[in-house]
């Protein structure tokens, strides 16, 4: 049932076990259909609400392993974890074998060996799980993998907050206009929600810098916006990009000589001229960590029209559901 509080749409009261959703895996938003993920909104909701976890019948082992810096998806995944109730195995990269040259697939065939059933992972390499979860032939790897952001790929984490955030706010998805601006080109969380919201039926426009459009591969999914004041009024969220200065490797490496902070808020920066100009009822989103007077001026961050606490409030009770859906589809600790 629908109810409306507090300007906020609650969208889901009840647990509703015939709707949990089942995963092997859970690497892209790419493995889900639209239902897909309004059910495990549904479910995410119903944990935020209050509803209780489910009770694991057996100890379950988990490990987070970031080769990347995280301060938002490592901890809410281990707060997630532990209100699922799982025991949570440290991992620290750089005192791991790793250094001493150990792959990606060998250092997941050791936590498997030593009983650990799933495992979150952050990696700075495109598609690395296909190594995990796709085993050739003799490999025989298994492990409840969770893509905490590959890349400049997917982060599914990250998007399924997102939509949280957005159908909370609005009860729906269709034909809301949905607008992602900044540094596309290294945004895994562009990807990913660009994706997603085609898949849910929102119109998806982006802005930025033409140097980081690739209409390629982007024009698939939204419509370029060259003047971001023309669109603003239209909106209904406003979701804003980090500024990736270390993914400005290789092709990207130009564009540091081309970008100029202060250049870029007065083109693309959410200032109060802009924040006016957005509907009353618009939101304004940023998946963290901002650089303030860049993407988003500092004393709007906190502004009526942002979630972004709210996103980050969001994110355990995704990720609950996630590493839940991954527990079912692995049918581990009882739970089917
Ligand atoms: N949004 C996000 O992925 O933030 P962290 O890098 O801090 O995890």
């Amino acid at each position: 049932m629908t109810t409306v509080s507090q300007n906020q749409v609650v969208v889901e009261t009840e647990d509703k076990q015939d709707n949990l959703l089942r995963l092997p895996y859970f690497v892209s938003v790419e493995q889900l259909s639209a239902d897909d993920v309004l059910h495990l909104l549904q479910r995410a909701q119903y944990f935020k609400n209050g509803g209780e976890v489910p009770a694991l019948s057996r100890p379950i082992f988990c490990t987070n392993m970031f080769f990347e810096n995280s301060t938002r998806t490592h901890t809410s995944f281990e707060v997630a974890e532990r209100r699922l109730g799982l025991t949570v195995i440290p991992f620290d990269p750089s005192h791991s074998s790793v250094n001493k040259g150990e792959n990606l697939y060998d250092t997941e065939l050791t936590m498997a060996s030593l009983g650990i059933e799933i495992s979150v992972i952050r990696h700075p390499e495109n598609a690395y799980y296909n190594e995990i979860i796709r085993s050739k032939e003799g490999q025989h790897l298994q492990m409840g993998l969770v893509n905490a952001g590959d890349g400049s790929g997917q982060h599914p984490s990250q998007s399924m907050l997102d939509m949280m955030t957005i159908y909370n706010e609005f009860g729906h998805f269709d034909g809301l206009k949905i607008m992602i601006v900044g540094d596309l080109t290294s945004s895994r969380v562009a990807r990913s929600n660009m994706e997603i919201l085609n898949t849910l039926g929102a119109e998806v426009y982006f802005s930025g810098p033409e140097y980081w459009y690739d209409a390629e591969e982007f024009s698939k999914y939204g419509t370029y916006v060259k003047n971001i004041d023309d669109e603003i009024p239209e909106l209904d969220v406003l979701m804003l990009l980090r500024v990736q200065h270390e993914r400005h490797n290789g092709a990207e490496a130009k564009t540091e000589q081309l970008f100029d902070a202060k250049d870029y808020n007065a083109a693309y920066g959410l200032n109060q001229r802009r924040y006016d100009m957005l509907k009353d009822d618009a939101i304004i989103m940023h998946p963290g960590p901002i650089n303030r007077g860049v993407e988003w001026d500092g004393d709007l961050v906190e502004a009526p029209k942002s979630r972004y606490a709210v996103q980050m409030h969001n994110g355990v009770f995704v990720r609950v559901a996630m590493i839940e859906a991954v527990l079912r589809g692995r049918k581990l600790g009882g739970l089917e």
